[in-house]
């Protein structure tokens, strides 16, 4: 059957914006056949979706029940340690997990960082060479996020490389991968693997503490409430995966956006001050986290449309940060743009914790390689899109660009 607003079309996949303006305009709150639930793309929608504490988070629990047959251990399995993730948990649990990890995420340990990361990025850049031909997704984007969250968690540098796999094969579960028969296998391989090294790692810090967060949701954080071994591991691969390849996506996406856009990227060129709002306006054109799912406690009135107890309702965060409304000229992309509200890392209680870190990390991306590169410009076919709801990412990005003299 054709269904109207049929998210997983190729074409919808590849540009979604055409879409989301049509069901803003005709059906802002609709029943989505595609993803069996609420599909939300107003602004002030969204925002109240996400705001109100009557729609809950805790999706794993009824999820592991409503799948059957010889899977169910397996994801069973995948539920518990992903249930145990802070994203996934309503207050109280959600409040406990919060005020211990904000420690890490203050502005003070951040600025810390600052350094860190910049020698980080020019390593990387320095590994490069000669070459002026590159993927910024697999020669920039993966390993900048990979090798500070590995920092940050305390991962030796030469393990490093084991949580692209890791992160990868995980997302199959949690971003329902639909072109991807095998997912729940390689999801639960994956992180049968990921949680021992984890609880090494754990076991390793206990002995031997140190100045990072796994030492710090040992102890307990600011307010000296410690965590338990199954809420650090589970935890460290949150971070993992909510750190890592949304990190990728801001910089690739970004560097798409400033090669489709001549003019911002000129501008871009001219003026490096422009960065830290070049930055919110990437993640507002294109938000890495795109779509988010939300479960009705009650049944709920969004709109004229009645939500019912139990229904799922997908909050588009992409669709709202294109909302004419709220943004002027959201259809292209403005560097310049100023008091940026987007919502890329959410709104209410499940606001990013990494949001300060990932606008760190996106800003020294593009300065490290704007100090050092110029002339950007893109290498071959318009490069795709990943065939995903929840997260939006390209595949590739392959460019060329000339070294500064
Ligand atoms: C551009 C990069 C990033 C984007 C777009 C992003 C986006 C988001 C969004 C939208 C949420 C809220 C999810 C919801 O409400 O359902 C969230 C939560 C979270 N993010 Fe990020 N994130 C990014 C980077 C990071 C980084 C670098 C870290 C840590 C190293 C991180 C850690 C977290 C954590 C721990 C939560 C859960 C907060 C809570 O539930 O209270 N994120 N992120």
């Amino acid at each position: 059957m054709n269904q109207p607003f049929d998210l997983f079309q190729s074409e919808v996949i590849q540009n979604p914006y055409p879409m989301f303006d049509k069901m803003r305009r005709e059906a802002p709150v609709h029943w989505n056949e595609s993803v069996k639930g609420w599909f939300v793309t107003r602004y002030f929608d969204v925002r109240m979706v996400l705001r109100d504490p009557r729609f809950s988070v805790e999706k794993m629990a009824p999820f592991a029940d409503r799948m059957a047959g010889s899977k169910q251990d397996k994801i069973a399995f995948l539920a518990e340690i992903l249930g145990g993730w802070i994203v996934f948990k309503d207050p109280p649990e959600h409040t406990k997990l919060r005020q211990v990890l904000q420690g890490a995420f203050m502005p003070k340990p951040l600025a810390a960082l600052r350094p860190k990361v910049e020698a980080i990025a020019r390593e990387i850049l320095d590994d490069l060479g000669n070459r002026t031909d590159i993927d910024v997704i697999a020669d920039f984007g993966v390993p900048l996020p990979a090798t500070v969250i590995g920092d940050i968690c305390g991962i030796p540098r030469d393990q490093v490389y084991r949580l692209r796999h890791w992160a990868d094969d995980i997302a199959k579960f949690v971003l329902q991968g639909r072109s991807t028969p095998d997912k729940y296998d390689r999801s639960y391989n994956a992180l049968v693997e990921c949680v021992d090294f984890y609880r090494d790692l754990v076991a390793d810090h206990r002995a031997n503490p140190q100045d990072n967060l796994t030492s710090l949701m040992i102890d307990g954080g600011d307010v000296g409430m410690p965590l338990t071994d199954d809420e650090i591991v589970s935890t460290l691969v949150l971070i993992l995966f909510a750190g890592h390849e949304t990190t990728t996506n801001l910089i690739a996406s970004g560097m798409f956006a400033l090669l489709q856009h001549p003019e911002q990227m000129a501008l871009m060129e001219s003026d490096r001050s422009l960065i830290p709002s070049a930055v919110e306006e990437f993640l507002r054109f294109e938000g890495p986290a795109s779509t988010l799912v939300r479960i009705a406690l009650e049944d709920i009135e969004i709109g004229d449309q009645l939500i019912k107890k139990g229904e799922r309702i997908f909050a588009s965060v992409d669709a709202a940060g294109h909302d004419p409304d709220v943004f002027q000229g959201a259809e292209g992309i403005d560097i310049t743009r100023r008091r940026n509200r987007h919502m890329a890392f959410g709104k209410g209680i499940h606001l990013c914790l990494g949001a300060p870190l990932a606008r760190l990390e996106g800003q020294i991306a593009f300065e490290a390689l704007f100090d050092r590169y110029t002339g950007f410009r893109l290498r071959g076919d318009t490069p795709e899109w990943r065939d995903e709801l929840i997260t939006r990412g390209l595949h590739e990005l392959p460019i060329s660009m000339d070294r500064r003299q």
